[in-house]
């Protein structure tokens, strides 16, 4: 997929330069509202709403199935929603109908869209023939159409940052699997996005790796990236992010400060899910 510069494509590092400070300000980033999303019949999301304000951190936590992918996956456009609206920046790419039927833009819209969020999968989704530098550097060249000396600069800040150095021409095959996620995160990083996504950037890691890729994303915490975290580490979330929403069975059942929701849940479902985890179910 080489298609030249979209247009509308994002200014570079807004969330980046805007600060936590600036969260107060409450500008959202992205809004969902009223999010349906239906696999075969079978409804998995029943009506998610949510808002991540900017140089916010969200942690998304929940069981198994809850429907914490799907709706990551549909905030990314890797799929549709049925009923609901999309919003980032206060442009809607999904509206919702008088029924709630989502309509989407037109697919140049969307595609340009794509610029303002960056997603880091739990298995790195890296392309395996192309080196570290190629990884990072490929959709800021051919998908937005940048400048080659200004996106070379910001890939060799960001190997260093994800402290790359000297892998620049390995493959990914050749690098361990923190190495790989940290690629994933530079790749995610180079296009300059808005709002970063991470689906449980940690499961397919040791603990050691684990507490590297922790570190990397905390760092982007305090420099006031805006994210949203899936993620099983509930220690994690309770610290790095701002806001918690437990899902269960394709709703937010709760959601509030990260440090309430894990500290003192107030619904009982949310009691009995994280009750597990401090048993080390
Ligand atoms: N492409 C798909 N086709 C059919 N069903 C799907 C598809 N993707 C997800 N589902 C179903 O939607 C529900 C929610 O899945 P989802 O992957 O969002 O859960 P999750 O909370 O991310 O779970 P996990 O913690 O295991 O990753 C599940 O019942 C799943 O089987
Ligand atoms: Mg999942």
């Amino acid at each position: 997929m080489s298609e030249n510069a979209p247009a509308g494509t994002p200014q570079p590092t807004s969330a980046a330069s805007a600060g936590r400070a600036a969260t107060g300000t409450d500008v959202p980033v992205l809004q969902i509202a009223g999010a349906v999303k239906s696999f075969g019949g079978t409804e998995v999301l029943h009506g998610i709403d949510l808002t991540v304000n900017r140089g916010e951190v969200v942690g998304i936590i929940g069981p198994s199935g809850s429907g914490k992918s799907t709706i990551l996956r549909c905030a990314t456009l890797l799929e549709r929603l049925d009923r609901g609206s999309l919003c980032y920046d206060g442009d809607y790419l999904a509206t919702a109908g008088q029924d709630g039927t989502s309509s989407y833009r037109d697919a140049k819209t969307l595609r340009a869209a794509r610029s303002k969020f960056g997603l880091v999968f739990q298995n790195f989704n890296l392309f395996p023939h192309y080196t570290v530098w190629k990884n990072i550097t490929d959709a800021p060249l051919h998908v937005q159409g940048r400048d080659r000396d200004e996106v070379e600069r910001v890939a060799q800040d960001l190997i260093r940052k994800m402290g790359l150095d000297g892998r620049e021409r390995a493959v990914p095959c050749e690098l361990s699997g923190g190495q790989q996620q940290r690629v994933s995160i530079a790749r995610a990083l180079a296009l300059n996005p808005h709002i970063l996504f991470f689906d449980e950037p940690t499961s397919a890691l040791d603990p050691e790796l684990t507490g590297e890729i922790l570190k990397v994303i905390r760092d982007l915490a305090a420099e006031h990236m805006t994210m949203v975290i899936v993620t099983h580490e509930m220690a994690f979330a309770r610290d790095v992010a701002d806001r918690i929403a437990f899902m269960d069975g394709g709703v937010i059942v709760e959601e509030g400060d990260a440090r309430q929701v894990v500290d003192n849940p107030r619904r009982e479902r949310t009691k009995t899910f994280l009750g597990k985890f401090t048993d080390g179910a």
